[in-house]
């Protein structure tokens, strides 16, 4: 009998574990037992524990049926009017010649392209990221071959800004490295910089020379849309070079749609243009062309005031619900008083990862493996559920 002594590719592959933040998501699905709390993906809930279509949507999405004659390719930059709308909303402003936008495949696919244009123009750059960061952005930058250079950003049992340790990263830095900033709603803290931390960031990138790649993800969900982009505007106006991930699933709703966008400013209008080069020859190489459905409906919502007009005040509607939950979470007891504070979908528990488990398998309560939890992940009727079963955890 003959032996097959060819090895098998599949063969090499070594053990990893299924990104444990999508599968929280499957346990809390096939979870049965009543009154279960799924905390932990960062989708908008009602109290009902729906993430609905959005009203302006659901009705743009009845113009593009009725209007679209051809599914037929749009170009390596998708929808080119779509970005230019979302300009004003993200910038307070339109797209300036030395800037550029393109569409992408969700949040992911703009980091994905920010990285990969860094990795291009300058491969030794290193990436300073903040910890605790959102879980897939190590991984997407270390996907680019890009360095990382971790500082503290948050200290989960003080509840505060790691700020003097950031100012000292940051101040370490050399020309031409890059630093990784959340717009706005920081994911997984919920603690955002105060303005003048702001300004002071801006100055240290400017003064290093340090270009700022900002993902913002959660625009409308915080304190209001502009109020959100606050930190970002100060960013753009002090810096001569920035990059910009956006994410259009939270605050449209659209997030099995994936929509995103990427913008970048350069110097001057020939260096954009040369930029928007490279990152379409990226863009191709990863996915050719993004895919349209959901930017066309944000498209849709955009260029009809009364759309826009009824998106503005849906997603008003989905903040404040954020914004009453926080507080009466933070009212519950005063060691969770700072949740009140905080903004966006996102806070941590001052929770150990067993006591994680805990909330799991006792209380049938789904948050992140580092305490993290999706505030609109509970019914109003929940909060006392929620807050008694973390309160008797802290209680020992
Ligand atoms: C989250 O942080 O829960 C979301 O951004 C979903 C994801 O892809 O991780």
């Amino acid at each position: 009998m003959l032996t097959d002594t060819k090895s098998r590719l599949l063969d090499g592959l070594e053990h990893i574990e299924p990104d444990a933040l999508l599968q929280l998501m499957v346990m809390a699905r096939d979870d049965e037992r009543q009154g279960k709390i799924d905390a932990g993906v960062g989708v908008f809930k009602t109290s009902e524990g729906k993430t609905p279509v959005m009203r302006a949507i659901k009705e743009a999405e009845k113009r593009l049926h009725e209007e679209q004659d051809s599914k037929a390719y749009l170009g390596m930059a998708g929808d080119k009017l779509f970005p230019k709308l979302l300009a004003p909303i993200v910038f307070g402003e339109e797209l300036g010649d030395n800037m550029i936008g393109l569409q992408t495949p969700g949040g992911c696919g703009a980091l994905t392209l920010a990285f990969k244009l860094v990795e291009a123009a300058r491969p030794q750059a290193r990436v300073f990221v903040g910890t605790p960061t959102w879980a897939n952005h190590q991984p997407l930058i270390a996907g680019a071959d890009l360095e990382i250079i971790e500082y503290p950003y948050y200290d989960k049992a003080d509840t505060s800004l790691c700020w003097d340790a950031m100012v000292e990263a940051l101040k370490s830095a050399r020309s031409g490295d890059v630093a990784l900033l959340h717009g706005c709603c920081h994911n997984p803290t919920g603690a955002n910089l105060t303005v003048d931390q702001w300004h002071e960031v801006a100055a240290i990138l400017v003064d290093r020379g340090v270009v700022p790649v900002i993902d913002i993800a959660y625009q409308g969900l915080g304190v209001g849309l502009e109020e959100d982009a606050a930190g970002l505007r100060i960013v753009m106006d002090a810096c001569p070079e920035v990059i910009v991930a956006q994410s259009c699933d939270k605050n449209f709703g659209v997030y099995r749609d994936r929509v995103g966008a990427l913008f970048v400013k350069a110097s001057d209008a020939k260096t954009a243009a040369l930029t928007m080069k490279h990152i379409q020859q990226i863009a191709r190489e990863m996915w050719s062309m993004p895919p349209d459905h959901g930017a066309a409906l944000v498209r849709i919502v955009l260029s009809d005031p009364e759309l826009t007009a009824m998106w503005r005040a849906e997603l008003d509607e989905m903040r404040g619900r954020i914004i009453d939950l926080r507080r009466r979470v933070a009212e519950s007891d005063p060691r969770l008083a700072y949740i009140g504070e905080q903004e966006g979908m996102f806070s941590m528990l001052p929770v150990t990862p067993e006591q994680v488990v805990k909330l799991r398998e006792e209380h049938a309560i789904y948050v992140a493996n580092n305490g993290r939890f999706n505030v609109c992940g509970m019914g109003d009727d929940q909060v006392d559920s929620f807050t008694n079963a973390v309160r008797a955890l802290m209680d020992g």
